[in-house]
């Protein structure tokens, strides 16, 4: 039976020039290299420079999955931003980003999920595409979270950067097999009972300014490795897959010893994972399609590679995405 399937045809990313080091933050909070290293496995993270907006660095991720894709911005119908650190409270930055990529058909908009945002982008696109609602899709992750850190908060601020990474995908009539190319499965989960363990302490309608991130770091890590493994498990019961079937893992990017968890709990191969926080930190959203650029740079992202995307935030939020590539 003839089924419509999202297939990946390119894939961008962009980090701001400025890097700082865990040695810059030393500097400004009592931190140390050994400490972040050790807690996280971040040496390093992007700051975008002054009037440099999460849209610009949308743009520019996006500009090279389309150059990728060899797809010109005119057949492109559907923009969907993933952030949460947006250039203004609205328009929404996706429509920043579609005018400035010459998008003029269909619609553009944002989508709210903080570090899970991309695979809740992704879910929402490739539903958009499998319908025929639209052809082929923009997803961006674009953030600027050092705009929204407590640079005097030790416990945050040395976990965080900016940065964007963006995916081309098209609608490709498909078999309905396990050969098929494309988007297999989306999960999405949220469970707002967990609000406080990780938020924002402000916003337009309720303080009437933007807010600094809250973390109870310690929680959140232990939520993330049980909620995490909990949906790969269910992505791969209902797809069929056993866990050593994945070619690749690329998770959102949070702390080098969530991913060994996760990896632990599941015994996939730590090889098996894409790990690329070390030079980027955290940028939420942006994440996973940044650990994608790297693996499509090195080769790791190989036509019909079987890819699982994995992401846990606030809210909480959690989900998962399995790609045949
Ligand atoms: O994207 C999704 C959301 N984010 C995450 O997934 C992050 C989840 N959490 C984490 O990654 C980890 O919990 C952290 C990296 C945030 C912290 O690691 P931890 O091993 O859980 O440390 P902790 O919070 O239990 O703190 C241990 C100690 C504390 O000192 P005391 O109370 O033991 O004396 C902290 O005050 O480390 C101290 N500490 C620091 N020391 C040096 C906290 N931050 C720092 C720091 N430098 N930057």
């Amino acid at each position: 039976m003839a089924v419509l399937r999202s297939v990946v045809r390119g894939v961008g990313a962009y980090l701001p020039k400025r890097v700082m080091t865990n040695d810059d933050l030393a500097k400004i909070v009592d931190t140390t290299d050994e400490w972040i290293v050790e807690r996280s496995g971040i040496r390093s993270r992007h700051i975008a420079a002054d009037g440099e907006l999460t849209s610009d660095l949308g743009i520019a991720a996006a500009r090279q999955a389309l150059v990728r894709a060899g797809i010109d911005p005119v057949e492109i119908d559907l923009v969907v931003c993933a952030t949460a650190t947006p250039d203004k409270t609205f328009p929404a930055t996706a429509v920043r980003i579609q005018a400035a990529l010459g998008v003029t058909k269909g619609a553009a908009f944002d989508v709210q999920a903080v570090c899970s945002g991309f695979v809740y982008a992704m879910t929402v696109a490739d539903n958009f595409l499998k319908t025929g609602q639209f052809k082929r899709a923009i997803v961006v992750g674009a953030e600027t979270f050092s705009r929204i850190l407590d640079w005097t908060d030790r416990g945050t601020c040395v976990l965080f950067g900016d940065g964007a990474g963006a995916v081309v995908l098209e609608a490709q009539p498909h078999h309905g097999t396990r050969e098929d190319r494309g988007i297999i499965a989306t999960r999405i989960r949220s469970d707002g009972r967990y609000e406080d363990m990780l938020y924002v302490d402000g916003g337009p309608g309720s303080t009437k300014t933007v807010g600094h991130l809250r973390m109870n770091g310690r929680e959140v890590f232990r939520h993330a490795v049980q909620k995490i493994s909990g949906v790969i498990e269910e992505t791969l019961v209902e797809t069929g897959y056993a866990a050593d079937e994945i070619d690749l893992y690329v998770p959102h990017q949070a702390n080098a010893r969530i991913l060994d968890g996760i990896a632990k709990k599941l015994g996939v191969d730590p090889k098996k994972i894409m790990m690329t926080l070390e030079k980027h930190g955290n940028t939420s959203a942006a994440s996973i399609p940044l650990a994608l650029n790297q693996a499509f740079e090195e080769h790791r992202l190989k036509e019909g590679s079987l890819v699982l995307m994995e992401a846990m935030g606030g809210g909480f939020t959690w989900g998962a995405v399995l790609v045949r590539w």
